[in-house]
């Protein structure tokens, strides 16, 4: 099988890219990522020398590109690559509509001309919007994302619904809750609280801090889309999560404790502007279609997710100079 992965020197793709070829190691791998802010190759140096494993630099809005890559007997591809920081979205929408709607359009030309076996769209929970105090997403679930970067998001997943519907398209949608693990990019809440807890910064908590995520290792998100590449039913939109909710301070509290951090770190912030309240993930389909099961829980993950972050501290410290400043001077000021 020759796999097309984009966005696979991000956070979750580089995880995916690593976890393929050490579960599938005859299978070839050709990770096209255009390395934004949030690209890194600096994340597959255990791969580099694979000869089963090919990086190309490209941006999946260009045309050209994608179809001499997608022409050279591509079988099956993942499409990673996003835009998918929702604060960012908020200063700049922009770039979210061309790589998250036109990138996924100019994806899915190229696997309609060359007749990829399968397209599969890695989405998101937050299509579904926000959740009051109790139920949780199913697949059907109506689409009502209210964040530029989720409406994007959501934008995609219609588009892929399109070709499947107008031009048999052989597609699968997967839509996970959020991921936490290596190579995170430290604008995220996980990594922001460990980074700046060691720095001894301030921890800046939106809001009233009761928001609520329901988080999964990354490493179980990557065999949930292996399971679905081999065996999702044609067509179907897959929900990908591990019952784990959690409110944002009781994750902030944890880590400081596990650091030994004071709580005084704590600094209560001006909420996200259409922050959603809560996200929680019905994943019943994929246990009982495709037999998946998480193996990783929440007290561990967690626990060597810290350890990681202080055994790279030079991974993180290199990302976060240069521009990331100039994103953490708009988006918290001086703090
Ligand atoms: P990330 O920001 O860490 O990585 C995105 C990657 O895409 C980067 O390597 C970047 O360089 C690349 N990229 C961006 N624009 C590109 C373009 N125009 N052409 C080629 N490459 C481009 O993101 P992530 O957290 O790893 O998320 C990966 C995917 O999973 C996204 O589609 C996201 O919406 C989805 N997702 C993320 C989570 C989460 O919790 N992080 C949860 C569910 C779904
Ligand atoms: O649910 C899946 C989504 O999870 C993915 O689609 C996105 O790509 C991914 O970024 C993530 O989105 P969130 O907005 O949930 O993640 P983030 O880490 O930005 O924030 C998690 C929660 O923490 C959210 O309620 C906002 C809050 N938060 C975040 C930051 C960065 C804070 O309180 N303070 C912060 O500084």
């Amino acid at each position: 099988m020759k796999l097309l992965v984009t966005g696979g020197a991000g956070f979750i793709g580089s995880n995916f890219v690593m976890y393929m070829l050490r579960e599938h190691p005859d299978y070839e791998i050709v990770n096209v990522d255009s390395l934004t802010y949030a690209g890194n190759l600096e994340n597959l140096q255990s791969v580099e020398s694979n000869s089963q494993y090919t990086f190309i630099r490209a941006d999946i809005t260009d045309v050209q590109q994608m179809e001499q890559i997608i022409s050279q007997g591509i079988d099956v591809i993942v499409n990673f690559a996003a835009e998918s920081h929702v604060d960012r979205s908020i200063l700049s929408p922009d770039i979210f509509v061309r790589t998250n709607v036109l990138g996924t359009q100019v994806l899915l030309d190229a696997a309609k001309k060359y007749q990829v076996t399968k397209y599969v769209q890695v989405s998101t929970d937050e299509v579904y919007g926000s959740l009051g105090p109790t139920g949780l997403f199913t697949e059907e679930t109506p689409l009502m994302p209210n964040s530029p970067y989720s409406a994007s998001k959501a934008g995609g997943d219609l588009l892929v619904r399109a070709y499947h519907e107008t031009f048999g398209l052989p597609v699968n949608i997967t839509r996970c809750s959020n991921n936490y693990g290596p190579f995170q990019f430290p604008e995220k809440l996980i990594p922001l609280i460990i980074s700046r807890a060691l720095n001894d910064e301030a921890i800046p908590v939106y809001g009233d801090g009761l928001n609520i995520r329901d988080w999964l290792y990354v490493e179980d998100h990557c065999s949930a889309i292996d399971l679905v590449i081999h065996n999702g039913k044609i067509g179907e939109v897959y929900n990908i999560g591990g019952n784990n909710e959690r409110t944002n301070i009781y994750i902030v509290e944890k880590i400081l404790e596990q650091l030994g951090k004071p709580a005084s770190l704590i600094q209560y912030v001006q909420d996200r502007l259409g922050h959603d309240r809560r996200y929680g993930i019905d994943p019943t389909k994929l246990h009982t279609e495709l037999g998946w099961k998480p193996v990783h829980n929440f007290e561990t993950g967690i626990k060597e997710t810290i350890q990681w972050y202080l055994n790279h501290q030079e991974w993180w410290t290199r990302i976060q100079s240069g521009t990331y400043q100039d994103y953490v001077k708009l988006q918290y000021g001086d703090r």
